[in-house]
């Protein structure tokens, strides 16, 4: 029997495995790219899977591209504790199950946009860009990471901007190795000064990152939308409630992880209080 309405579970080999960081890195980042048809047709940017590590774990992972014609999917992976450092172990070939697309995906509105990634939120801003691009938006990705070694993804992110006249790629290190000096957020006010006409902002990455892109957007009367990925997520079916938000009671995993700023602007948990495993909340 194959259960469908909450998500099939597909287990598949994977196809290719790249390092997206070097691996001396604080936090290195692999990508792995899957071969899985009817789900790379369905994915938008802003969406998320649950990896099940075989005999293991099963944990939430932004979609950092997907391929429609050759019906693959990539997830970019940060080796942060004991199931990611097993998934880092594994080699092509390895079997890993997949169930997903799940959650609302970026709106993908207006004309000219700035997208800020941080963290592993740049996996799922790398799939907005990509897909943003592909619809004629001007797109500046602000990409912030504590130093050169943890800026995911740079090569290919200078490379497109190379060929892309449409992106502009704008890196941000807190210790000034690579880039702008300074959070992803003080490049953000830094590129606001000299009016480049955003009509839009979206955003991924952590959560304290994300409250202060939002508190922005609200100064300068700018739509925003939010994926609020830095949260703990378990069943990702709308059913254990882990993933719910205060006072609202909305359920990431369901009504999100992408929130327009409306909808921030009404939750008291955002920006301010996070959820341990067990459920019990903590001062962000
Ligand atoms: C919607 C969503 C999308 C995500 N996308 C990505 C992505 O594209 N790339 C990426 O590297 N990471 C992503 N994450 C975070 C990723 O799920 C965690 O890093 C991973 O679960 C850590 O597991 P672990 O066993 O290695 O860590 P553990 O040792 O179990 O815990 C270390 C820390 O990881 C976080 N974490 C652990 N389990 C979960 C969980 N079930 N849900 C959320 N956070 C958890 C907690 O902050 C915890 O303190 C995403 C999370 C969510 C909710
Ligand atoms: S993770 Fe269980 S309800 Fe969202």
């Amino acid at each position: 029997m194959t259960v469908t309405k909450y998500g099939k579970l597909t287990v598949v080999p994977i196809e290719k495995i790249v390092m997206e960081t070097p691996a001396s890195a604080t936090t290195p980042v692999k990508s792995i790219v899957v071969k899985i048809p009817e789900m790379a047709q369905k994915a938008l940017p802003g969406q998320f899977v649950m990896l099940w590590l075989l005999g293991n774990d099963e944990k939430p992972m932004g979609i950092a591209s997907s391929d429609p014609i050759n019906g693959k999917l990539t997830f970019a992976i940060a080796r942060i504790g004991k199931t990611t450092k097993a998934l880092h172990q594994l080699k092509e070939g390895a079997l890993i199950g997949v169930r997903g697309p799940y959650g609302k995906s970026f709106s993908l509105k207006g004309k000219r946009i700035a997208i800020i990634g941080g963290g592993t939120g740049i996996a799922p801003t790398k799939f907005l860009a990509e897909k943003a691009i592909e619809e004629g938006l001007e797109v500046t990705l602000v990409h912030g990471a504590k130093s050169k070694k943890e800026l995911a993804f740079r090569s290919y992110f200078e490379a497109l901007a190379q060929k892309k006249s449409l992106f502009h790629y704008f890196p941000t290190t807190d210790d000034g190795s690579y880039g702008f000096k300074g959070f992803a957020t003080d490049g953000l006010q830094h590129l606001y000064q000299n009016n480049p006409n955003w009509d839009y902002l979206y955003t991924c990455g952590p959560e304290r990152m994300m409250y202060k892109v939002f508190q922005l957007a609200t100064t300068w009367s700018l739509p925003l939308e939010a994926s609020l990925a830095d949260r703990y997520f378990k069943c990702a079916i709308g059913l254990c409630g882990q993933c719910s938000l205060d006072p609202l009671g909305i359920r990431l995993c369901i009504e999100g992880p992408v929130l327009p700023k409306e909808t921030l602007a009404k939750l008291t948990d955002f920006g301010k209080y996070g959820r341990d495993k067990y459920g019990k909340k903590y001062p962000l």
